[in-house]
């Protein structure tokens, strides 16, 4: 149900193409050196000095997973340093700027202060794509702040098997929901045009059948960076459709997936990369591959550069040996191994997004504009992710009205491991790359959301264990998974840990009614808890607002969260969606309310 106050931007980006007589232009005059250093991406974290920018003709930076600035974690040091690196940028002979990536997941989330947003599964269940649009759109803003003018978002991956690491950074199992939320946050982060200074350049990941890869198939014997066995019909039915409708919605940048159909890696696909993706879809911007992952490409270096970049791929994300990268890639084209046209097409698409960016417009500065460190985790952006959290929570059980609760009464117990624990609350990619339980953070946990919706004569007692309930007649178990990302992620495991059960196990034995919050990146086994919680609430990973969840427990929000993934029962003996063997606990689309 869109937000009412959007009106979702209907404007069309204006064409990628349209900027190529200028680039025809620019183009003639680089060297050979100079279109190399374009199709390059090091991580920033590798670099020996911003020089090196300049000495490489770099094109791209990026920050991946735990790239802090050497200066420490704060706003000013992320700025200072990006701005470090463009201003090498804008000093070489041709003056291009470098676009700076940054995995902006569910909001600007490796710098300290930012606003943290759910996670996309819960912004599945809110099935809004005006919320998410909005979303994005701070999000934008807040890393526009730090001088940051790429994110490596939206994922539109449609994941078939919840044991993988990576299924809270889908929005659904289902192709609907995921195409309609994608292209809705592709709006968000590109704005009406790529121009507006508060516009990033989006990243649509991983394409394509990152989601739908086979138990075992990986190199660590599960899910992750697999094999997705299916054909080309349900290829195209299930894993498709969210970058047909972000390419419409004009994303300028696509990032194909380290996994493989049908046995060969995609980002070594020339059927996927240009035949189905260039050709047929149409799209125009560029293809960034994934961290390293060209290396996982059969053959020497040299092999693998051309078949990938042949393929379609236009920009390698190195990140580290930059140096052999751009010498090798000298040698294929100087052996003829890669055609020049197929060097000029990749630094077109590329340059066509930093025309569209505005970057390659002399009175504009590419530096990050520091007026917006003011509303950077400003109380006004964390007002709409409180609306997310709201927005994103599933009530899955709600025996005899348990909820909503009187923020009157007299004592409330809080427990649970994650009660008080920003770190699990937001999940992987906060902060560090793996995510960290604590408070890596700014932002407000549940607990503290619980002690602040409550009226002043009601006690609020917590314990991690269940313990010191007292004479309380409510007590709320916030439990669940802690932060992991990617595949280390992967399980075989989906039930609770034991400290989990015993909480509110002992939590029923003091005779208190039982509501269990869970935070999850995935459905999880909870048969283990069901029978002694009176009402069981779904809130994914709702990052740092914990607000929004104590609005939806003492009812100032009537829960509206549908299930965007099948809940699966402890005795399924595949969790693969479809497979015999599955079975379903609740149903896609399931969500009480009061
Ligand atoms: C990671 C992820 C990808 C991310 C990239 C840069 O390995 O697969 O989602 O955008 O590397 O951090």
């Amino acid at each position: 149900m869109p937000s009412p106050d959007v009106a979702q931007s209907a404007a069309a980006q204006r064409p990628l193409t349209s900027f190529d007589p200028q680039i025809r232009r620019l183009l003639a005059g680089m060297t050979l050196d100079e279109k190399i250093g374009q199709m390059a991406q090091p991580d920033q974290e590798f670099l020996k000095s911003p020089e090196e920018v300049k000495s490489y003709f770099l094109g791209s930076l990026l920050s991946g997973g735990d790239s802090d600035p050497r200066a420490g974690n704060g706003l000013t040091a992320w700025t200072d340093m990006i701005d470090g690196y463009q201003k090498a940028a804008v000093t070489t002979r041709l003056r291009i700027p470098i676009l700076y990536g940054i995995d902006a997941v569910h909001g600007h989330n490796n710098v300290i202060g930012a606003t943290i947003f759910p996670h996309n599964i819960g912004m599945g269940a809110t099935r809004d794509p005006g919320l998410v649009e909005r979303a994005a759109r701070i999000t934008s803003e807040e890393v526009r702040a730090t001088g940051a003018n790429w994110v490596f978002a939206p994922c539109v991956t449609v994941p078939q098997d919840i044991r993988w690491g990576r299924t809270y950074e889908g929005f659904s199992e289902s192709p609907d929901v995921v195409k309609a939320l994608g292209a809705a946050a592709v709006r968000g982060l590109q704005r009406d045009s790529l121009d507006d200074p508060l516009a990033v350049l989006a990243c649509v990941k991983h394409f394509v059948g990152d989601g739908g890869t086979a138990w075992g198939s990986s190199g660590k014997g599960m899910l992750d960076q697999g094999d997705t066995r299916v054909d080309e019909a349900t290829l195209r039915r299930i894993h498709l459709p969210g970058y047909v409708t972000t390419v419409k919605a004009g994303a300028g940048t696509i990032m194909p997936s380290y996994s493989s159909w049908n046995g060969e890696k995609v980002s070594g696909s020339e059927k996927l990369m240009t035949g189905i993706l260039k050709n047929e879809i149409g799209f125009q911007g560029f293809l960034i591959s994934d961290y390293a992952a060209i290396d996982q490409l059969p053959g020497n270096y040299k092999q693998q550069i051309t078949r990938s970049i042949n393929a379609g791929m236009d920009m390698v994300m190195i990140p580290k040996k930059y140096v052999e990268f751009i010498t090798t890639l000298k040698q294929c084209v100087q052996e003829g191994q890669l055609p020049m046209v197929r060097i000029d097409d990749a630094v077109t698409r590329i340059l066509r997004t930093k025309f569209a960016l505005g970057l390659m417009n002399a009175k504009r500065s590419p530096l990050a504009d520091r007026g917006l460190h003011n509303a950077f985790g400003s109380e006004g952006h964390r007002a709409v992710a409180r609306e997310c959290v709201r927005a994103s929570l599933v009530l899955l059980k709600n025996d005899n009205q348990a909820l909503p609760l009187a923020n009157s009464a007299a004592h409330i117990h809080v427990a649970g491991k994650s009660a008080d624990d920003l770190g699990n609350q937001c999940g992987g990619w906060t902060i560090r790359w793996q995510g960290a339980s604590g408070r890596p953070t700014d932002g407000t946990t549940i607990l503290e959301a619980v002690q602040r919706a409550v009226s002043p004569k009601t006690r609020v007692t917590t314990s991690v264990d269940g313990s010191g309930v007292g004479d309380a007649k409510i007590a709320i178990a916030v439990i669940g998974e802690k932060p992991y990302a990617e595949g280390m992620g992967d399980t075989a495991d989906l039930h609770l840990a034991p400290e989990d059960v015993a909480t509110v196990t002992r939590l029923k034995n003091s005779g208190a009614k039982v509501i269990a919050v869970i935070l999850s990146g995935r459905p999880v086994f909870i048969e283990d808890i069901l029978p002694h919680a009176d009402a069981v609430v779904a809130a994914w990973l709702p990052g740092s607002e914990g607000d929004g969840v104590a609005d939806v427990l003492f009812g100032t929000y009537k829960p509206t969260g549908k299930l965007s993934f099948t809940w699966p029962k402890a005795s399924s003996t595949t969790l693969h969606r479809g497979d015999a063997g599955y079975e379903t606990l609740f149903d896609f689309g399931t969500g009480l309310s009061y």
